[in-house]
């Protein structure tokens, strides 16, 4: 019986509540050592009664974490008006204290939106500089009690910049440009969401993480935002968020003046267009009294702007800004301007010039209130990409530094990719301005440059889904981008590793794991997508997935890579290419114009080389690009195994979701090294020195089976397919069932068997693997329901998958067959099979 209790108690208190990710790393799950503190007070007192504060909220929050950490149910008392002699954990801002309690020393250590905690005296004080720091330290505190962290001592901790935002990409009509979790918590229909249950519980975990500012809507905005219904539901959203301490912005269309406001123009210098946005700014005012300010993308990618006047792009942010200054409001101006109809026979046009070239004659011509918003590279979200050199060249503006949480290029959720690391090198790059320390997190703080603002936005794209971003794993990169905003010299490793305890608890192996993981996850992606800095190589015109290298050349989006039979790289070089090198710093500008001190990583970003230019490490280019490719799929296998090994130290629930997107991941991966191997091999005609690419002697090719109502089909781009034809296999038509037969000619033994097929959007086809009659599997083709990324119509590097059953015993001789049932325009498609003796993957 007591066994029986004991154990009951242990179930129930691991897993009280469903582990489906909805609460993050805010779950306040029990620690094990809770009687190891001794000194917690016996109550809360939170010094403001109002439920819209964030010091109310404080107290709350406090409450219910420590019930579930510590187990102990504390009252909150939220008029303490007056001393109290029992011992209390204090809320409050520094002001109120200090009418109530007296002045602390550390009052005139606290910065906006920056706390002070103390855990040593009689009472833990929680201090805020203002309502939304109170809040902060309060998470703080339960952030520390939550990983078993007792120490007792007391710290100032201030923010490191001012703008600490996260950027929607949503839409009105529900859907998110670039998201991968579902609709939008937002918007549903064209209008604002009438339910803000989650828009509440997001601002709760972004408060947690010290972000202050939530832009709700696509930056390629819509006017009918603006409408009246819309704006009063802006209000509602702005409500749910307060109590966080999160201010509300929206994107803005430039041409709404015409759009909505039916004027004849949206000409920036237009006395009627500047008084339409004043009055429209009033309004919202009136309903988003605290609203943080404005997002303007303009002119850039088709949308219009002050260019489309004649304007300069300052006559354009400052429209806004003067709306917005009395109000105390924002424009964060986005310096993604560039030119998508650029000539790709020009050897010196290049997209990346285009920030610099458009802005630099205008710094120092932006309205105080103005912030331009710069994506960390010249392009866009690379897996790698030198900082901009925007950062250095203003120096009169204040500057903002965009990041993606959101993977659009980086495998949308459905690969595990830990972007702290990337993130830092940007944050820490030092721009060597005038030849003076400048890194790029000193400059978007507003420090070097003596700016009044600066900060971050980072491009998140959470939904409806219960994990938000669509995968448990992937949450780690939200967390991380609030902790470096408000912090970024904190290491990568440190923050990954609160995070895993907060999210997964205590267990060494699982800390172990999932920070092994984490940290070989961008590196490995970088090796089997694109490396030595010849950007992602996914398929920029469709995606944004899987791989399609040819789609970056020869358009005019300025995306490219100039890959032809016997070199590859954009030159940027002064001397010989588009002079990108030269926006840089002297010394920066210098050390990318030399090929000889530019880092093999960044090379193909900087210099055109032939495929066999030998790199620092020896290797040639063409090599480099085999190996690393082998190297990544290889750790991508790596990962799963390793979380494999997790079973039954996490709850099944999580366990499973992760292991689904694994196993993806892993078979992804594979796909992602034959494409881009067997695209240069073919390109260049440069094999492998190893022997590996376009020769894989464990598959056997689909379009070589015997086949039955199943046809051939070449794929494109070809490098999706597998084999010397690069051909596939489709149901003849979209009713009967195919099958597809053939002899086992490997010897008898024990084999993983991994068949390869295409998952198309739009059909639910369902397969069977069968050895001598004998089922091995079944499946559908219905990844579409279980994973986030971008879905395909076609047969292609997105939709290219694989199945795996493990350990099967194959007599050779075997007859292998699959029949596949087709379903809408999912022709039940089939690449290959492979037999993979143990420990073998291809
Ligand atoms: C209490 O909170 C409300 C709402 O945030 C705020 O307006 C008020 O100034 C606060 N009171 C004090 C004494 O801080
Ligand atoms: C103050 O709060 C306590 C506990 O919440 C409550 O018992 C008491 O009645 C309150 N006093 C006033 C004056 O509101
Ligand atoms: C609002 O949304 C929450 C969370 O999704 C849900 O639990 C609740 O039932 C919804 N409320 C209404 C009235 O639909
Ligand atoms: C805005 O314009 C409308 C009419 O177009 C007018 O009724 C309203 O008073 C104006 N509001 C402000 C704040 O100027
Ligand atoms: C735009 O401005 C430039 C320089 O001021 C001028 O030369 C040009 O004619 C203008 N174009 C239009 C369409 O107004
Ligand atoms: C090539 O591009 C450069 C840089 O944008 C531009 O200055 C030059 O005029 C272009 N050359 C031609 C022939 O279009
Ligand atoms: C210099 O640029 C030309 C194109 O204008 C290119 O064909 C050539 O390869 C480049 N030379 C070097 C040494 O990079
Ligand atoms: C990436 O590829 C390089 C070059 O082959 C290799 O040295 C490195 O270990 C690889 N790392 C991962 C995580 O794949
Ligand atoms: C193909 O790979 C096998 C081993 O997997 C190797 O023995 C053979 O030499 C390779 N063939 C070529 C042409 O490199
Ligand atoms: C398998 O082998 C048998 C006998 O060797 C042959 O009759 C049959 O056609 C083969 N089947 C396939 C699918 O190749
Ligand atoms: C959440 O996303 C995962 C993975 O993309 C998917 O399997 C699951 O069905 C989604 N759940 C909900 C409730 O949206
Ligand atoms: C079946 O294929 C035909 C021709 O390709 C197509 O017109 C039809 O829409 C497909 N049927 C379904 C249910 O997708």
């Amino acid at each position: 019986m007591m066994d029986f209790l004991l154990l009951f108690c242990i179930v129930f208190v691991k897993f009280v509540a469903a582990e489906d990710g909805h609460r993050a790393w805010l779950r306040y799950a029990p620690v094990p050592d809770a009687s190891r503190y001794r000194y917690l007070p016996s109550s809360i007192i939170a010094l403001n009664s109002t439920k819209s504060s964030p010091v109310y909220t404080a107290g709350q929050e406090l409450q219910q974490g420590i019930k579930g950490i510590l187990g102990k149910q504390l009252l909150v008392n939220t008029n303490g008006t007056r001393k109290t002699d029992t011992l209390a954990i204090i809320v409050g801002t520094a002001d109120t204290y200090t009418k109530i309690y007296g002045d602390f020393d550390e009052a005139g250590d606290l910065e906006e939106d920056g706390f002070y905690l103390s855990t040593e005296g009689r009472n833990v004080l929680i201090i805020g500089s203002n309502e939304r720091g109170a809040l902060y330290g309060a998470f703080e505190y339960l952030s520390r009690l939550g990983q078993a962290n007792f120490e007792e001592d007391s710290y100032v901790d201030n923010p490191h910049a001012p703008i600490r935002w996260v950027n929607q990409w949503d839409n009105l009509d529900g859907s998110i440009e670039r998201g991968y979790a579902g609709p939008s918590i937002f918007f549903r229909n064209g209008f604002v969401a009438d339910n803000v249950t989650r828009v509440a519980e997001y601002a709760r975990l972004l408060a947690s993480i010290r972000i202050n500012g939530v832009i709700v809507n696509n930056v390629n905005a819509n006017s009918s935002l603006l409408s009246t219904r819309n704006i009063e539901g802006l209000g509602r959203l702005a409500d749910a968020m307060r109590p966080y301490g999160i201010q509300l912005g929206i994107s803005l269309l430039f041409s709404s003046p015409r759009d909505l406001g039916g004027l004849p123009t949206f000409d920036p210098l237009e006395p009627t267009v500047d008084a339409w946005w004043a009055n429209i700014t009033e309004k919202l005012y009136a309903h988003v009294p605290d609203m943080v300010g404005y997002l303007v993308k303009a002119n850039s990618e088709g949308q219009p702007g002050p260019l489309t006047y004649n304007r300069t792009l300052a006559d354009g942010a400052n429209m806004f800004a003067r709306a917005l200054e009395s109000h105390g409001g924002v424009v964060m101006f986005r310096a993604f301007v560039y030119d998508n109809h650029i000539n790709p026979a020009n050897w010196t046009a290049d997209r990346a010039n285009a920030a610099v070239d458009f802005f630099k004659d205008l710094d120092g011509k932006f309205d105080e209130n103005v912030v331009v918003q710069i994506k960390y590279g010249p392009i866009d979200f690379q897996v790698r990409e030198p900082a901009s050199p925007l950062f250095s060249t203003l120096r009169n503006t204040s500057t903002a530094i965009e990041l993606q949480v959101t993977q659009e290029y980086l495998g949308h959720q459905d690969h595990l990719v830990y972007l702290a690391p990337l993130w830092k090198e940007i944050l820490d790059f030092d721009m060597k301005a005038d030849n003076r320390p400048s890194k790029v997190k000193d400059i978007i703080s507003g420090g070097r440059f003596r700016r009044p603002l600066g900060g971050s936005a980072g491009v998140v794209n959470v939904g409806t889904n219960t994990t938000w971003l669509g995968s448990h794993l992937a949450m780690s990169n939200l967390y991380a981008y609030g902790k470096l905003t408000w912090d970024p010299s904190l290491s990568s490793e440190g923050i990954l590793q609160d995070w895993i305890r907060l999210t997964f608890g205590f267990d060494k192996t699982v800390l172990d794991t999932i920070t092994s993981m984490s940290l070989a996850s961008w590196p490995a992606y970088e090796n089997y997508t694109g490396n030595l800095g010849v950007q992602t190589l996914t398929d920029i015109l469709y995606t944004h997935f899987g791989p399609n290298p040819a789609s970056q050349d020869n358009n005019g989006w300025g995306q490219w890579t100039r890959a032809d039979h016997t070199s590859i790289g954009m030159d940027r070089t002064v001397k010989n290419g588009t002079r990108n090198a030269g926006q840089y710093s002297p010394a920066i500008a210098q050390q990318f114009e030399n090929i000889e001190t530019t880092p093999d990583n960044l090379l193909l970003w900087f210099h055109h080389v032939s495929y066999t230019h030998i790199l620092k490490s020896g290797k040639t280019v063409i090599q480099h690009f085999y190996d690393a490719h082998y190297a990544g799929a290889s750790a991508a296998q790596s990962l799963l195994t390793q979380w494999s090994s997790l079973r039954g130290k996490i709850d099944t629930e999580r366990f499973e979701d992760v292991l689904f997107k694994q196993t993806y991941q892993a078979g992804h991966a594979l796909v992602w090294r034959d494409s881009i191997t067997q695209f240069y091999c073919n390109l260049s005609g440069i094999p492998d020195e190893a022997g590996r690419v376009g020769n894989h002697t464990h598959r056997i090719e689909a379009e070589d089976m015997t086949l039955s109502g199943y046809k051939t089909y070449a794929v494109s781009p070809f490098h999706a397919a597998s084999g010397p034809t690069h051909s596939a296999i489709v149901t003849s038509t979209n009713t009967t069932t195919g099958t597809a037969t053939a002899n086992v000619t490997f010897v008898s033994g024990l084999y993983d068997i991994a068949v390869n097929y295409y998952d198309l959007i739009g059909g639910r086809a369902s397969y069977e693997l069968s050895i001598n009659n004998r089922t091995i599997g079944t499946w559908k083709g219905d990844l579409e329901d279980k994973l986030g990324h971008a879905p395909s119509r076609f047969l292609d590097g997105h939709s290219a998958t694989r199945v795996t059953f493990r350990n099967v015993t194959v007599a050779k001789g075997s007859t292998v067959r699959i029949m596949g049932r087709p379903d809408g325009v999912e022709a039940a498609p089939v690449d290959y099979v492979s037999f993979l003796p143990v420990g073998v993957w291809d």
